[in-house]
């Protein structure tokens, strides 16, 4: 089974000579399900949602979402704290905490997305819990757009509750951990054999990003393996780059 992990399409702030590459990356690589950890779009608008689930929709590849900060206002407060999520839900039907169960992997979505505290989010010990109840059969993969643990050097702050969510998920067995929100790629093994997966932005145009980058997950009996499909500067699309070996399955 092959998932394409994605992350930050931030749409209405894209490189939009990107997106037909992406999708031949897609139709090439022919993944089972797309997996995506929020930030869609750049602002909450409708038709920001509605041009980023026509992109989604054009792979032809069953997606799964999480809402990222950026996926709620930032600057309409009444929308913000009232209703945050008028606008996502025109693009993503489905729950915002999405549970599915593949052949091998259980994905677990969480909403990390909190309208009081925008940029950061947090974790409530609610989700924490569904999460450890969810893990007690097979091997999962927890999705949310908040990172549970920071890059060497990153001084942005962590959201509410990150270091609980990181413990609780690390001792119930959780394999891997999807994140976006950083725009850097990064794996983060815990000695228990938990990783931490912090995906690269897929299409974000901030300057100071690094290259655009999505990721695929093969899985295979009890392995994992990841590659990153890293954007060429000379616009040949996202290159294959040599296949990294995650820890087992547990
Ligand atoms: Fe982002
Ligand atoms: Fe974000």
């Amino acid at each position: 089974m092959r998932l394409a992990l994605l992350a930050d399409l931030h749409i209405g702030m894209h490189r939009a000579h990107l997106v037909q590459p992406l999708l031949d990356a897609i139709a090439t690589a022919r993944p089972d399900n797309l997996v995506i950890a929020g930030d869609l779009v750049q602002r909450a608008r409708r038709g920001l949602f509605a041009e980023a689930q026509a992109l989604l929709d054009r792979t032809g590849v069953p997606w799964l979402c999480v809402p990222g900060n950026h996926d709620i206002p930032l600057l309409d407060l009444p929308g913000r704290l009232l209703s945050p999520f008028r606008a996502y839900q025109r693009a993503v039907q489905g729950p915002r905490e999405p549970l599915l169960e593949l052949p091998g992997l259980k994905i677990i979505g969480v909403n990390s997305t909190f309208p009081y505290r925008w940029r950061n989010g947090r974790i409530t010990q609610r989700q924490i819990d569904r999460v450890r109840h969810l893990s007690r059969s097979g091997p999962v993969m927890v999705v949310q757009h908040h990172p549970i643990s920071l890059l060497p050097g990153e001084t942005k702050e962590l959201m509410l509750n990150a270091e609980a969510a990181r413990a609780a998920y690390d001792a119930a067995g959780v394999s891997l951990v999807l994140t976006g929100h950083l725009h850097q790629f990064n794996i983060a093994g815990s000695v228990s054999g938990m990783t931490q997966i912090h995906a690269g932005s897929v299409l974000c145009d901030r300057p100071e990003d690094p290259p655009n980058e999505f990721a695929l997950l093969d899985i295979e009996g009890d392995v994992f393996t990841l590659t990153r499909m890293i954007a060429a500067s000379d616009g040949a699309g996202f290159i294959a780059q040599p296949p990294i070996q995650l820890p087992k399955k547990r």
